[in-house]
């Protein structure tokens, strides 16, 4: 008994995108999917109501933070990260891995684990592979991360293969001592930068574990689009076909329709709930930065093209305004929408994946998009 099983539909005829569905003992999400950041086991703002409204099927919170804020044990004993906060679809939890990597400045790496100083008090932690699987089966999400390193970009190839060997021997401890396999699924996280031969190498190492799923990690870490579209061009077919597979980080709208053809099934980000907190929405036609003078006096929704009830509802004169007065609706109704407008793409993307048309789909979005805006 897995607790994560890969449901192939099918591959898009045209750019070889896969369309599938992940079953969790919280219930199935569609592939391709865009999963909501929610840190603190909250997605900033939103409630579990909106969250359903606009139709989030999975959502991501981070090991780190809760086991420092309020502390694993009471996620456990409040039953879980799902009963804690009354969201009963499934949850993906983060290691804590990146999360020590990009929060803390102090931090020593050595082979048993990560020392570093909590972000909040400054107080010395340390973290390890057998640390973060006990934290992740006390708040018990569906799919757990295992414990690897995320070296910065750009890195030498002598530093990174010996990261990549040690993410590898980390991933096997992570395995082991991991408690609950028969209803979390643990997934891998292949590293190597931009080398070839260590994203090779970090797959293979992963794969002859045999985890239940397979991420892609160290991407959208400052290197250029192309080499990120590259590394997952050659990394995805190392990866085995009925597995699911994660590209971590990654929540701009260009780069998850590229990912997607490149055979990508999963994506998260704190980019649209991230943005959305200062005024920057992601629309039909690129960014529009609410914010701006320009829509003082502009009464028409955020997106023309949007269904989401807030542009059904409300004008960007209105936004503007509760986000330059610093309202708390204000936050939420751009992270609506935000958000909403990812779930949406994601769904034509699967629409398209079905037509066997997604490369035609990407031209046509570019077409009103344009390239680099959000
Ligand atoms: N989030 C974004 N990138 C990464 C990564 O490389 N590792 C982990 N654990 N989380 C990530
Ligand atoms: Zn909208």
């Amino acid at each position: 008994m897995t607790a994560i099983k890969y449901e192939h539909i099918k591959t898009c005829k045209q750019s070889g995108a896969r369309l599938g569905k992940v079953h969790t003992p919280h219930g199935t999400f569609e592939t391709p999917i865009f999963m909501p950041v929610g840190t603190l086991a909250t997605v900033k703002t939103m409630s579990p109501e909106d969250l359903k409204q606009m139709n989030a099927q999975i959502i991501l919170s981070n090991t780190y933070h809760l086991w420092l804020r309020p502390g694993e044990d009471i996620v456990e004993e409040a039953g879980g990260i799902h009963r804690f906060m009354n969201w009963d679809r499934p949850v993906l939890t983060d290691s804590g891995g990146f999360q020590v990597f990009s929060l803390s400045d102090l931090r020593h790496i050595t082979e048993e684990g990560v020392h570093f100083r909590n972000h909040l008090s400054g107080e010395k932690l340390f973290l390890t592979p057998e640390k973060s699987m006990q934290i992740q089966n006390a708040l018990g999400p569906d799919i757990m991360m295992a414990f690897d390193e995320c070296p910065p970009y750009p890195a030498e190839h002598t530093y990174m293969k010996a990261s990549v060997e040690r993410t590898s021997r980390w991933a096997e401890r992570c395995m082991k001592a991991h408690a609950r396999p028969e209803d979390q699924g643990l997934f891998g996280i292949v590293q190597g930068g931009e080398y070839e031969d260590l994203r090779r190498q970090s797959a293979e190492d992963l794969v002859s574990l045999d985890f239940p799923g397979y991420a892609i990690g160290g991407l959208s870490v400052g290197e250029p689009k192309n080499v990120m579209n590259e590394v997952l061009e050659y990394t995805t077919p190392w990866l085995p076909k009925d597995k699911p597979r994660y590209l971590m980080g990654v929540g701009s709208a260009d780069s998850l329709i590229d990912g997607a053809i490149r055979g990508i099934d999963m994506f998260d980000c704190v980019l649209p709930t991230r943005i959305a907190r200062n005024g920057t929405l992601m629309t039909s036609t690129g960014r529009l930065v609410v914010r701006n003078a320009a829509y003082a006096r502009d009464f028409r929704p955020i997106d023309e093209a949007c269904d989401c009830h807030v542009c059904q509802n409300h004008s960007r004169a209105y936004i503007r305004h509760l986000i330059k007065c610093n309202e708390t609706l204000g936050l939420r109704l751009c992270s609506y929408h935000n958000l909403h407008f990812l779930l949406n793409l994601m769904e034509q993307v699967r629409q398209a994946i079905r037509d066997d048309r997604l490369l035609d789909f990407r031209t046509e979005f570019f077409e009103t998009y344009g390239f680099n805006k959000a």
